[in-house]
């Protein structure tokens, strides 16, 4: 949701500042813009309602030169998507152009004030709110404030000043007309990120916008102000002052922000999961101890051995992998689960006895739930564990301890990789914490057995392509789609019904198999097809009478099945075979061909299966 970047330097910033929209695009918004500061001091403001496309058009008729310069690509939360509250919003009499991420809480109290003030709004956002308290501070601390030659210190006192008026979240990016040369950026709760070049620098609300462009980039904390000038940067944190900032490497190359061969970002990335799952696993596998090591845990020993349970918090389809990780758990580790929507927990007061930990999983590690959620656990002094994707992001930072999932940039709205990550990260948990209580050597080393060749298996998962296309084509025209399925893939059910709506807009529910006779089976008939996700198991024949319950009510049935299964290819309508793996894994590699299925129906419906209707890839409001 939202997206900001930024540029000063000797180039011409707009063409940093466009490409760098582009490259958010992924993130959710429905209005961009930009604007640059011309050699001049001449201020240009190009922004439209709709896609970077649009804006880009626009560009072309009526350039923004200029050196420095900031946009934006916004997702509407206070104001229409309109070409009058698309961004950058300008303070004042234009003296200050600002770009926001978040949501201001009190911004109607804000604008009451400015408006007594006599500020005129030109637009319903609350961004314009900041833009306006800025330009107010600037003047209230001189004439001539943001012209002083003291090393920007007014200027970033009086900005400073303004934030400090903001109850809410912010990244923001801002320029001054009457100051070249330098852009104030600053953070509380929604990231932002500096790019280091040679004599420039780059902003950017993630790190997609600087691959190609600095493998140098500096992740500014809470609480934090940068001054970033062409040949300087400095950083001020709220509280401490001037503070010494890190500068990291950036570890993502170009070909994971590209599409290479593949016709959307969510088909390559379906494509990665065996590649994505190595790689969440390389170095973390203990064969001489049978058992999962992590580097940041941040736990002795003995408080790990301690943990008697675990609260999972997560949205989406990072919630139906903490289901997973629920039955992953319970089987490995005997440690008994309760797995939390961010957004129920936030608001909750759980009664939590004995050594829990808490683990907040999340793709971007910005969804503004999950962060809630985390905040208050620790606020409640419990311990909590991170598992995001995303490095430097705003959960990975404030967790106290934390797994990465090394998945690459995701870029497609529908989480596909990030799951099987995150499934894999809570097996290896699940194995971690078993070893540490009841389970034997032999049988942690069966485990790693099966996670190493779980890579394998999902490549085995991804031959059903074909298949699944010509499935998805004799379906694609239905308006209601049944997940079934049992145990571990319970959540499976529900993470394909979830693919199914959010990118082809078909109505899909998921269930457990057997609660289907307590009311959706009301809903079959011959064109509600039904998945049932039944690979061989425990629970095997009791889906598989199930099944037969629907066909006898004259639905169609998909069976995602193990390989070499005649009995459900002798019941259902149409088969998709997976590879065989253990129960506890099975999840990782049945959700593939429903990722798949997903995609081709979507695709066959004209659906933009990259960027659905309505949705954000970062959900970073409430
Ligand atoms: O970044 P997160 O994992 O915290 O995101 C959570 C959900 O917003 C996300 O999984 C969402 O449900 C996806 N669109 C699902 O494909």
């Amino acid at each position: 949701m939202c997206g900001i970047v930024g540029y000063v330097g000797g180039g011409q910033a707009a063409e940093f500042l466009v490409d760098g929209l582009y490259r958010l695009e992924y993130r959710g918004y429905d209005s961009a813009g930009v604007a640059t500061l011309d050699g001049h001091g001449v201020l240009h403001l190009v922004k439209t309602a709709g896609r970077v496309d649009r804006l880009q058009a626009r560009l072309e008729r009526a350039p923004a030169p200029g050196a420095m310069g900031i946009g934006h690509t916004r997702w509407a939360t206070h104001g229409a998507a309109t070409d009058a509250n698309a961004p950058p919003h300008l303070g004042g009499d234009g003296s200050v152009a600002v770009v926001h991420n978040g949501v201001i809480e009190n911004h109607a109290a804000l604008r009451q004030r400015l408006l007594a003030d006599g500020y005129r709004f030109l637009s319903e956002t609350d961004t314009e709110v900041i833009a306006h308290l800025v330009d107010h501070c600037l003047k209230g601390a001189g004439p001539d404030a943001d012209l002083a030659a003291d090393g920007y210190e007014a200027l970033v006192a009086a900005v400073a000043e303004a934030l400090a008026q903001l109850r809410g979240t912010f990244g923001v990016a801002m320029m001054f007309r009457r100051r070249p040369g330098v852009l104030i950026a600053a953070r509380r709760g929604s990231p932002l990120i500096v790019g280091v070049g040679r004599g420039e620098h780059f902003l950017a609300s993630d790190a997609s916008p600087l691959v190609g462009r600095t493998g140098r980039i500096v992740y500014l904390g809470e609480h934090e102000l940068a001054v970033v000038t062409p040949g300087d940067l400095r950083v001020v944190h709220r509280d401490q002052g001037r503070v010494r900032h890190r500068v990291e490497q950036l570890e993502i190359d170009s070909g994971q922000v590209e599409l290479g061969p593949f016709d959307h970002y969510m088909l390559k990335e379906i494509f990665e999961q065996p590649e994505t799952i190595r790689a969440v696993m390389a170095g973390r596998i203990d064969h001489d101890a049978a058992t999962a090591k992590f580097g940041g845990l941040n736990l002795a020993p003995h408080e790990l051995r301690a943990v008697d349970r675990f609260l999972m918090t997560a949205c989406g389809t990072s919630w139906h992998a903490a289901l997973v990780g629920e039955y992953q758990m319970e089987a490995l580790a005997r440690i008994p689960v309760e797995v939390e929507y961010a957004s129920e927990l936030r608001y909750r007061n759980p009664p939590l006895c004995g050594h829990p930990l808490v683990f907040a999983i999340t793709q971007s590690g910005e969804t503004a739930d999950t962060l809630a959620a985390l905040r208050e656990m620790k606020r409640k002094g419990y311990c909590t564990l991170g598992l995001c994707n995303v490095v430097g992001s705003t959960i990975a930072q404030e967790s106290d301890g934390g797994i990465y999932l090394r998945a690459g940039p995701e870029i497609g709205v529908a989480s596909t990789k990030a799951f099987t990550s995150q499934c894999t990260v809570l097996a290896m948990l699940a194995l971690y914490f078993g070893r540490l209580r009841h389970l034997s050597f032999d049988a942690g080393l069966r485990v790693i057995e099966q996670l190493e060749q779980l890579p394998e298996m999902v490549a085995g998962a991804l031959e059903t392509n074909d298949a699944v296309r010509r499935i998805a084509e004799k379906y694609a025209g239905c308006d209601n789609f049944l997940y079934l399925g049992r145990q571990f893939n319970f959540p499976t059910a529900l993470e394909g019904a979830l693919k199914m709506k959010e990118i082809s807009y078909i109505h899909a529910e998921g269930y457990p198999a057997a609660e289907m006779k307590h009311g959706p089976l009301a809903l079959v008939d011959a064109n509600t097809p039904s998945v049932f996700i039944m690979p061989q198991g425990p629970v095997y024949d009791k889906v598989t009478a199930n099944l037969q319950e629907v066909k006898a009510r004259g639905g169609p049935v998909i069976a995602v099945v193990g390989r070499g299964d005649t009995e459900a290819a002798s019941l259902a309508d149409d088969v998709v075979e997976v590879p065989n793996v253990d129960d506890f894994l099975q999840p990782i590699v049945s959700v593939v061909p429903l990722q798949l299925l997903g995609y081709h129906v979507a695709l066959l419906r004209g659906c933009d299966v990259d960027k659905p209707r309505n949705l954000a890839k970062s959900v970073t409001v409430e």
